[in-house]
């Protein structure tokens, strides 16, 4: 065992937290363990993934803690912390924990956790591959920022969790620290499982479809911060407005982050659109599977075929629908319309970020 600075013995050498964050809990998460490793007197280092390159990650010497903490996105990793583990290089007497923010709710005086999904057990596979111990498994529920699908919370509540939270992440660190195994993220093994089939169709299809909902209104001035800091470079302008590609993961940093209140989720539109979509696909379907050949096919008659064909051919029709949906937004009527229509317009749904924290 190595000695820290203030001379105690200490189980790592050295402390590499690497974060991605969009809105921010997970870089507090990441603050928060960095300042136990300082209380220590440890070495370490905190390092934002999006700005290094993943050919270029330097192989940690032996004895170095490695943590990853990212928010969960469809009950897994995002894609970006998902490349940036599968290219991290092999290492001989590392270990590593991993700390995943997720959407921690608070409904009167409860606290109710997220849900991490396929995340910690496919880490651990290709952390163990790559020649880690496990040292820790951390879910860390902190404010939800899926604003496509809920309102922010207010601040009492955002303070609330935050206060619930933060002691049991340092605790956690103080943990593995002294060398002690924490694998709190294995509590939730049947929630897990049981939604895992969710993630592996959120990563393959759900996350490219929620991404069709973002709009620019005319509030936007083009300053571009969207753009910028996306973190998967998913935003660009198309004849003067910006348009969301299948890169976007809807992670939501240019909804919370836009200085004019500019990006809206199209709840309205997009309502109108499957609603109709779905009832003209089942109209359609039922006509073609009653002609022949296909009437005779009993196979082909089943809800979960039908479901199947449905879907497959809905896709298609949403990339078309936002093509649609981003050339109406130049003509005023429209754009109010659709404006109008989002949910996230109105002052009741609005914005988050997480509190600020510093490394004292
Ligand atoms: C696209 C998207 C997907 C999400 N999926 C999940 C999820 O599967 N489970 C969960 O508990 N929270 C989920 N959340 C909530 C975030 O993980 C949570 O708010 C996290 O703390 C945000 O961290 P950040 O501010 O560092 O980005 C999701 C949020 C977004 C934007």
């Amino acid at each position: 065992m190595d000695k820290n600075r203030k001379g105690i013995k200490m189980k790592f050498q050295k402390v590499i937290i690497y974060y991605f964050s969009v809105t921010g809990n997970a870089k507090n998460a990441a603050l928060w363990i960095a300042d136990e490793v300082k209380r220590k007197g440890m070495d370490f280092e905190i390092i934002n993934i999006a700005k290094i390159n993943n050919q270029e990650i330097p192989k940690p010497a032996a004895y170095t803690l490695i943590g990853f903490c990212s928010p969960t996105h469809g009950f897994h990793f995002p894609e970006i912390m998902r490349k940036f583990i599968y290219s991290f290089p092999k290492t001989n007497n590392c270990s590593a924990f991993i700390a995943n923010t997720r959407a921690g709710l608070r409904i009167g005086k409860m606290f109710l956790p997220g849900l991490s999904g396929v995340l910690h057990y496919w880490s651990s596979l290709i952390l163990i591959k790559k020649g880690f111990k496990i040292a820790g498994l951390r879910p860390v529920d902190l404010p939800s920022n899926w604003l496509l699908l809920h309102p922010a919370l207010r601040k009492t509540g955002i303070d609330l969790i935050f206060r619930h939270t933060e002691p049991k992440v340092r605790q956690f660190a103080k943990n593995i620290l002294d060398g002690k195994k924490d694998y709190r993220a294995l509590y939730d093994i049947i929630q897990d499982t049981l939604i895992s089939p969710i993630a592996i169709g959120y990563m393959y299809v759900g996350r490219y479809l929620f991404a069709k909902s973002f709009i620019s209104s005319s509030d936007c001035d083009n300053c571009g911060i969207c753009k910028k800091t996306c973190p998967v470079n998913a935003i660009k302008q198309v004849n003067g407005r910006m348009f969301w590609t299948y890169k976007c993961e809807s992670c939501m940093r240019c909804m919370n982050n836009c200085p004019q209140k500019a990006i809206e989720t199209a709840h309205g539109f997009i309502l109108v659109f499957v609603f109709l979509l779905v009832a003209l696909l089942r109209y359609g379907l039922k006509q073609l599977l009653a002609i022949e050949p296909f009437k005779d096919l009993y196979w082909l008659q089943t809800g979960a075929i039908e479901f199947l064909i449905s879907s497959i051919i809905f896709i298609p029709f949403l990339i078309l629908a936002y093509r649609i949906m981003h050339w109406l937004l130049r003509f005023r009527i429209f754009e109010r319309f659709i404006v109008y229509t989002s949910l996230s317009k109105y002052k009741f749904w609005g914005r988050y970020k997480a509190p600020k924290n510093k490394l004292t």
